[in-house]
Protein backbone atom coordinates (compact mmCIF):
# COMPACT_ATOMS: atom_id res chain seq x y z
CA UNK A 1 0.00 0.00 0.00
CA UNK A 2 2.01 3.47 -0.92
CA UNK A 3 1.70 6.55 1.13
CA UNK A 4 -1.11 8.28 -1.40
CA UNK A 5 -3.56 5.87 -1.68
CA UNK A 6 -3.93 5.80 2.26
CA UNK A 7 -3.02 9.98 2.60
CA UNK A 8 -5.51 12.18 3.56
CA UNK A 9 -7.68 13.72 0.14
CA UNK A 10 -6.39 17.00 -0.20
CA UNK A 11 -9.89 18.34 -1.11
CA UNK A 12 -11.10 17.63 2.83
CA UNK A 13 -8.07 19.16 4.13
CA UNK A 14 -8.23 22.29 6.36
CA UNK A 15 -4.83 24.24 6.97
CA UNK A 16 -4.35 26.82 10.16
CA UNK A 17 -3.03 29.68 8.88
CA UNK A 18 0.21 31.14 10.57
CA UNK A 19 -1.68 34.40 11.44
CA UNK A 20 -4.66 31.82 13.37
CA UNK A 21 -1.44 29.79 14.98
CA UNK A 22 0.09 32.84 16.17
CA UNK A 23 -3.49 34.42 17.35
CA UNK A 24 -4.05 31.16 19.44
CA UNK A 25 -0.42 31.36 20.83
CA UNK A 26 -1.14 35.23 21.74
CA UNK A 27 -4.21 34.26 24.02
CA UNK A 28 -3.72 30.76 25.39
CA UNK A 29 -2.13 31.36 28.35
CA UNK A 30 -5.04 34.14 29.68
CA UNK A 31 -8.04 31.97 28.40
CA UNK A 32 -9.23 30.06 31.02
CA UNK A 33 -9.70 25.36 30.64
CA UNK A 34 -12.51 24.08 28.82
CA UNK A 35 -14.32 23.70 32.25
CA UNK A 36 -17.72 21.74 31.83
CA UNK A 37 -21.36 22.81 33.16
CA UNK A 38 -21.46 19.60 35.19
CA UNK A 39 -25.38 19.29 34.82
CA UNK A 40 -25.12 18.78 30.87
CA UNK A 41 -21.47 18.29 30.33
CA UNK A 42 -21.00 21.31 27.70
CA UNK A 43 -18.21 23.66 28.19
CA UNK A 44 -19.56 26.78 30.17
CA UNK A 45 -21.03 29.07 28.24
CA UNK A 46 -18.77 31.95 30.12
CA UNK A 47 -15.76 29.59 28.93
CA UNK A 48 -17.43 29.45 25.43
CA UNK A 49 -17.82 33.22 25.02
CA UNK A 50 -14.07 33.41 25.81
CA UNK A 51 -13.13 31.31 23.06
CA UNK A 52 -15.39 32.76 20.75
CA UNK A 53 -14.06 36.24 21.19
CA UNK A 54 -10.55 34.83 19.77
CA UNK A 55 -11.93 34.56 16.86
CA UNK A 56 -12.63 38.52 16.52
CA UNK A 57 -8.61 38.44 16.56
CA UNK A 58 -7.78 38.21 12.63
CA UNK A 59 -10.22 37.28 9.06
CA UNK A 60 -8.07 34.26 8.86
CA UNK A 61 -9.79 32.32 11.39
CA UNK A 62 -13.34 33.39 10.25
CA UNK A 63 -12.21 31.97 6.79
CA UNK A 64 -10.92 28.40 8.85
CA UNK A 65 -14.25 28.58 10.39
CA UNK A 66 -16.02 28.91 6.76
CA UNK A 67 -13.86 26.48 5.07
CA UNK A 68 -14.70 23.41 7.84
CA UNK A 69 -18.16 24.58 7.78
CA UNK A 70 -17.76 24.28 4.19
CA UNK A 71 -16.73 20.85 4.34
CA UNK A 72 -18.61 19.23 7.50
CA UNK A 73 -22.35 20.61 7.54
CA UNK A 74 -22.93 20.67 3.33
CA UNK A 75 -25.64 17.75 2.82
CA UNK A 76 -24.24 17.50 -0.71
CA UNK A 77 -20.64 16.65 0.68
CA UNK A 78 -19.62 14.20 3.18
CA UNK A 79 -19.74 15.46 5.87
CA UNK A 80 -16.10 15.74 7.46
CA UNK A 81 -13.09 17.80 7.48
CA UNK A 82 -9.49 17.54 8.08
CA UNK A 83 -7.45 19.89 10.13
CA UNK A 84 -3.84 20.44 9.98
CA UNK A 85 -3.64 20.96 13.53
CA UNK A 86 -0.17 20.16 13.99
CA UNK A 87 1.55 23.31 13.87
CA UNK A 88 -0.23 23.76 17.97
CA UNK A 89 1.12 21.22 19.19
CA UNK A 90 4.51 22.44 17.75
CA UNK A 91 4.58 25.82 18.75
CA UNK A 92 2.85 25.05 22.48
CA UNK A 93 3.23 21.55 23.52
CA UNK A 94 0.47 19.15 23.91
CA UNK A 95 -1.74 20.73 27.18
CA UNK A 96 -1.69 23.96 25.21
CA UNK A 97 -1.83 22.92 22.12
CA UNK A 98 -5.07 20.49 23.16
CA UNK A 99 -6.45 23.83 24.73
CA UNK A 100 -5.69 25.67 21.69
CA UNK A 101 -7.40 23.12 19.28
CA UNK A 102 -10.62 23.20 22.13
CA UNK A 103 -10.84 26.72 21.24
CA UNK A 104 -11.15 26.36 17.14
CA UNK A 105 -13.41 23.31 17.56
CA UNK A 106 -15.46 25.65 19.85
CA UNK A 107 -15.65 28.13 16.68
CA UNK A 108 -17.71 25.83 15.45
CA UNK A 109 -19.78 24.40 18.03
CA UNK A 110 -19.76 23.88 21.70
CA UNK A 111 -17.47 20.79 23.09
CA UNK A 112 -19.56 18.58 24.81
CA UNK A 113 -18.08 15.84 27.45
CA UNK A 114 -21.14 12.90 26.15
CA UNK A 115 -18.96 10.06 28.29
CA UNK A 116 -19.00 10.34 32.07
CA UNK A 117 -15.99 9.40 33.77
CA UNK A 118 -13.45 10.80 31.63
CA UNK A 119 -11.75 13.42 30.34
CA UNK A 120 -13.63 15.93 27.43
CA UNK A 121 -10.80 14.86 25.21
CA UNK A 122 -11.28 11.28 25.74
CA UNK A 123 -8.26 8.65 25.12
CA UNK A 124 -8.74 5.76 22.72
CA UNK A 125 -6.30 3.55 24.33
CA UNK A 126 -5.04 0.89 22.85
CA UNK A 127 -4.31 -2.26 25.51
CA UNK A 128 -3.15 -5.59 25.22
CA UNK A 129 -6.92 -7.03 25.30
CA UNK A 130 -7.91 -4.70 21.87
CA UNK A 131 -4.50 -5.57 19.92
CA UNK A 132 -6.23 -5.47 16.02
CA UNK A 133 -8.94 -3.29 17.49
CA UNK A 134 -11.11 -2.45 13.86
CA UNK A 135 -14.39 -0.88 14.79
CA UNK A 136 -16.40 -0.98 11.87
CA UNK A 137 -18.31 2.02 10.48
CA UNK A 138 -20.96 4.06 12.98
CA UNK A 139 -22.39 6.92 14.30
CA UNK A 140 -21.82 7.52 17.91
CA UNK A 141 -24.39 7.20 21.03
CA UNK A 142 -26.94 6.16 18.44
CA UNK A 143 -29.25 4.85 21.30
CA UNK A 144 -29.69 8.29 22.62
CA UNK A 145 -32.00 10.90 22.32
CA UNK A 146 -29.68 13.14 21.06
CA UNK A 147 -26.58 11.95 19.83
CA UNK A 148 -23.22 14.13 19.56
CA UNK A 149 -23.99 16.44 16.44
CA UNK A 150 -20.33 16.52 15.93
CA UNK A 151 -17.35 13.98 17.00
CA UNK A 152 -13.50 15.08 16.36
CA UNK A 153 -10.50 12.82 16.57
CA UNK A 154 -7.05 14.14 17.19
CA UNK A 155 -3.61 11.68 16.13
CA UNK A 156 -1.29 11.96 18.69
CA UNK A 157 0.97 9.37 17.19
CA UNK A 158 0.02 7.02 14.33
CA UNK A 159 0.35 3.34 14.69
CA UNK A 160 3.55 2.87 14.13
CA UNK A 161 2.38 -0.78 11.78
CA UNK A 162 0.69 1.48 9.37
CA UNK A 163 -2.63 0.40 10.39
CA UNK A 164 -5.87 1.82 12.25
CA UNK A 165 -6.62 3.90 9.19
CA UNK A 166 -9.37 6.22 9.99
CA UNK A 167 -12.71 5.25 7.96
CA UNK A 168 -15.57 7.83 7.03
CA UNK A 169 -18.83 7.27 4.93
CA UNK A 170 -21.38 9.70 3.82
CA UNK A 171 -24.58 7.98 5.90
CA UNK A 172 -27.01 10.06 3.97
CA UNK A 173 -26.06 8.72 0.06
CA UNK A 174 -26.19 5.56 1.94
CA UNK A 175 -29.56 5.84 2.62
CA UNK A 176 -30.44 7.13 -0.84
CA UNK A 177 -29.50 3.80 -2.49
CA UNK A 178 -31.64 1.51 -0.38
CA UNK A 179 -34.85 0.48 -1.73
CA UNK A 180 -37.89 1.68 -0.37
CA UNK A 181 -38.94 -1.46 1.23
CA UNK A 182 -35.48 -1.13 3.10
CA UNK A 183 -36.41 2.04 4.09
CA UNK A 184 -39.31 1.90 5.01
CA UNK A 185 -38.26 -1.08 7.34
CA UNK A 186 -35.50 1.42 8.76
CA UNK A 187 -38.15 3.76 10.03
CA UNK A 188 -39.56 1.12 12.65
CA UNK A 189 -38.85 1.48 16.38
CA UNK A 190 -37.39 -1.94 16.57
CA UNK A 191 -33.50 -1.36 16.76
CA UNK A 192 -31.76 -1.28 20.30
CA UNK A 193 -28.02 -1.44 22.03
CA UNK A 194 -27.07 -2.64 24.72
CA UNK A 195 -24.60 -1.73 27.67
CA UNK A 196 -24.15 1.80 27.42
CA UNK A 197 -22.08 3.60 30.07
CA UNK A 198 -23.92 6.96 31.87
CA UNK A 199 -23.90 10.30 29.66
CA UNK A 200 -24.15 13.37 29.60
CA UNK A 201 -25.93 15.82 27.32
CA UNK A 202 -27.35 13.07 25.10
CA UNK A 203 -30.97 13.37 26.40
CA UNK A 204 -32.50 9.80 27.46
CA UNK A 205 -31.18 6.52 26.18
CA UNK A 206 -33.83 4.96 24.07
CA UNK A 207 -34.46 1.34 24.10
CA UNK A 208 -36.03 0.66 20.62
CA UNK A 209 -35.44 3.36 18.23
CA UNK A 210 -35.52 3.55 14.20
CA UNK A 211 -32.57 3.80 11.82
CA UNK A 212 -34.29 6.60 10.18
CA UNK A 213 -36.25 8.94 11.85
CA UNK A 214 -38.03 10.37 8.71
CA UNK A 215 -40.36 13.57 10.90
CA UNK A 216 -36.78 15.48 10.75
CA UNK A 217 -34.45 16.98 7.97
CA UNK A 218 -31.79 15.62 7.45
CA UNK A 219 -29.60 18.01 9.05
CA UNK A 220 -31.18 17.31 12.40
CA UNK A 221 -31.82 13.93 12.26
CA UNK A 222 -29.70 11.27 12.71
CA UNK A 223 -29.14 7.93 10.49
CA UNK A 224 -28.56 5.58 13.70
CA UNK A 225 -26.73 3.04 12.56
CA UNK A 226 -24.26 0.71 14.54
CA UNK A 227 -23.35 -2.48 13.34
CA UNK A 228 -23.19 -3.34 17.00
CA UNK A 229 -26.73 -3.44 17.20
CA UNK A 230 -27.17 -6.10 15.25
CA UNK A 231 -24.62 -8.45 17.12
CA UNK A 232 -28.00 -10.85 18.43
CA UNK A 233 -30.57 -9.62 16.17
CA UNK A 234 -32.68 -11.98 14.20
CA UNK A 235 -31.33 -12.74 10.73
CA UNK A 236 -34.23 -13.88 9.61
CA UNK A 237 -36.02 -10.85 10.28
CA UNK A 238 -36.31 -8.11 7.72
CA UNK A 239 -35.15 -5.09 9.45
CA UNK A 240 -31.92 -6.91 10.22
CA UNK A 241 -31.50 -7.22 6.40
CA UNK A 242 -32.19 -3.60 6.16
CA UNK A 243 -29.87 -2.43 8.44
CA UNK A 244 -26.91 -4.91 6.47
CA UNK A 245 -28.17 -3.31 3.42
CA UNK A 246 -27.35 0.12 4.67
CA UNK A 247 -24.28 -1.62 5.89
CA UNK A 248 -23.26 -2.58 2.68
CA UNK A 249 -23.63 0.74 1.27
CA UNK A 250 -21.55 2.32 3.93
CA UNK A 251 -18.90 -0.01 3.54
CA UNK A 252 -19.03 0.81 -0.73
CA UNK A 253 -18.64 4.13 0.15
CA UNK A 254 -15.78 4.51 2.46
CA UNK A 255 -12.97 6.65 2.18
CA UNK A 256 -9.96 5.50 4.30
CA UNK A 257 -6.74 7.48 5.16
CA UNK A 258 -4.23 7.81 7.58
CA UNK A 259 -4.17 10.39 10.15
CA UNK A 260 -0.83 11.95 10.87
CA UNK A 261 0.51 13.79 14.01
CA UNK A 262 -1.57 16.70 14.85
CA UNK A 263 -4.34 15.99 12.43
CA UNK A 264 -7.74 16.44 13.57
CA UNK A 265 -10.67 14.50 12.08
CA UNK A 266 -14.29 16.61 12.38
CA UNK A 267 -17.20 14.48 11.37
CA UNK A 268 -20.80 15.71 11.61
CA UNK A 269 -22.81 13.00 12.97
CA UNK A 270 -25.57 13.65 10.89
CA UNK A 271 -23.96 13.37 7.30
CA UNK A 272 -21.37 10.99 8.29
CA UNK A 273 -20.43 7.73 9.69
CA UNK A 274 -17.12 6.59 11.43
CA UNK A 275 -14.97 4.13 12.58
CA UNK A 276 -11.12 2.92 11.76
CA UNK A 277 -9.42 -0.20 10.49
CA UNK A 278 -7.47 -2.80 12.40
CA UNK A 279 -3.92 -1.69 13.60
CA UNK A 280 -1.50 -3.17 12.22
CA UNK A 281 0.65 -6.90 13.11
CA UNK A 282 1.34 -7.57 16.19
CA UNK A 283 1.16 -4.71 18.57
CA UNK A 284 1.83 -7.10 21.76
CA UNK A 285 5.70 -6.12 21.00
CA UNK A 286 5.03 -2.47 20.51
CA UNK A 287 5.83 -0.52 23.94
CA UNK A 288 2.84 1.08 25.41
CA UNK A 289 4.58 4.68 24.75
CA UNK A 290 5.30 4.18 20.76
CA UNK A 291 1.55 2.76 20.16
CA UNK A 292 -1.15 4.67 18.11
CA UNK A 293 -2.76 7.48 20.28
CA UNK A 294 -5.94 9.38 19.82
CA UNK A 295 -7.77 11.51 21.41
CA UNK A 296 -11.64 12.00 20.76
CA UNK A 297 -14.41 14.85 21.79
CA UNK A 298 -18.12 15.06 21.06
CA UNK A 299 -19.73 18.70 20.23
CA UNK A 300 -22.90 20.34 20.73
CA UNK A 301 -23.94 23.01 17.57
CA UNK A 302 -26.92 24.05 19.10
CA UNK A 303 -29.68 23.60 22.05
CA UNK A 304 -32.64 21.39 21.44
CA UNK A 305 -35.92 23.21 20.97
CA UNK A 306 -37.87 22.49 24.53
FE1 LIG B 1 -17.29 6.27 17.36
Amino acid sequence: MTTSMTSVPPAFRVPLPDPVVELLGKHIVELPDPELDLFDGHVRAEVADRYRAVLTGTPDAWAVVRHLRDLVDDDQGEGFAVLTAVPLLDHYGFDDGLKAMTVVLSWLATPLKADDGVSLWKPLSVGPEQVTGARPLHVDMIHTTRPPDYTAFLCTRPDPRGGGLSLVSPVRRAVFRLSDDERRLLTDHVYGLRDAGAMTGVGPVLDAFPVLDDSLPPTDGFVRFDPQMLKDADRGDPHTSAARALERELIAAQRRFRLGLGDLLVTNQHLCAHGHGALGGFQSDIPEDQRRRMRQIHLRTHEPAS
